[in-house]
């Protein structure tokens, strides 16, 4: 894209999430828990035209990077993105995301009688299946709603 066609300023430092499926920006800052109020820099391109992708959305978040698990299940609604740290307005390090086998401790299960909603110390658990993510102790299956049972 020639400098001109710039949509998002660049940023100095922190952590740039690119080629994010068109449709999922809302998604990814609800992963990071990031609704404005914490004051960094949040900048948000919603379908930007993308060679690779047709149409993407980008993340940028000004002086903060991301937890391995926060990347893990953003890795569940945008298995294309590319993380990239950014320090003094140079991209550092790049790393596409890698789809985990599973995750545990950041999904709730939306299955009021599923056992890790009962009050026990257990951890959710949720194995990475083709469809979506499967609840290991009931199987409850989730799709596209990912974003709403995170418990970051
Ligand atoms: N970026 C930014 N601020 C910087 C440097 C880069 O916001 N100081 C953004 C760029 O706008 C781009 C992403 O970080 O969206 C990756 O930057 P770069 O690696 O320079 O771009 P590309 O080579 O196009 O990346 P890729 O090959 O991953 O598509
Ligand atoms: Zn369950």
């Amino acid at each position: 894209m020639s400098e001109h066609e710039l949509r998002v300023s660049k940023i100095r430092d922190g952590t740039v999430i690119d080629h994010v499926e068109a449709g999922q920006a809302l998604n990814v800052l609800a992963i990071l828990g990031i609704d404005g109020a914490e004051g960094f820099g949040v900048s948000v391109g919603m379908n930007v035209p993308s060679d690779r992708l047709g149409r993407k959305d980008i993340v940028k978040v000004e002086d903060r990077e991301l937890s391995q698990s926060e990347v893990d299940v953003l890795s569940l609604i945008a298995p294309e993105a590319t993380i990239n740290i950014v320090r003094d307005f140079e991209v550092v390090e790049k790393n596409r995301v890698t789809r985990p086998e599973g995750v545990t401790g950041v999904l709730s299960c939306p299955n009021r009688n599923c056992i890790t909603n009962a009050d026990e110390p257990i951890e959710t658990r949720f194995d990475v299946v083709a469809d979506g993510v499967r609840c290991d102790y009931c199987a409850t299956i989730l799709r596209s709603d990912i974003a709403e049972h995170i418990d970051v």
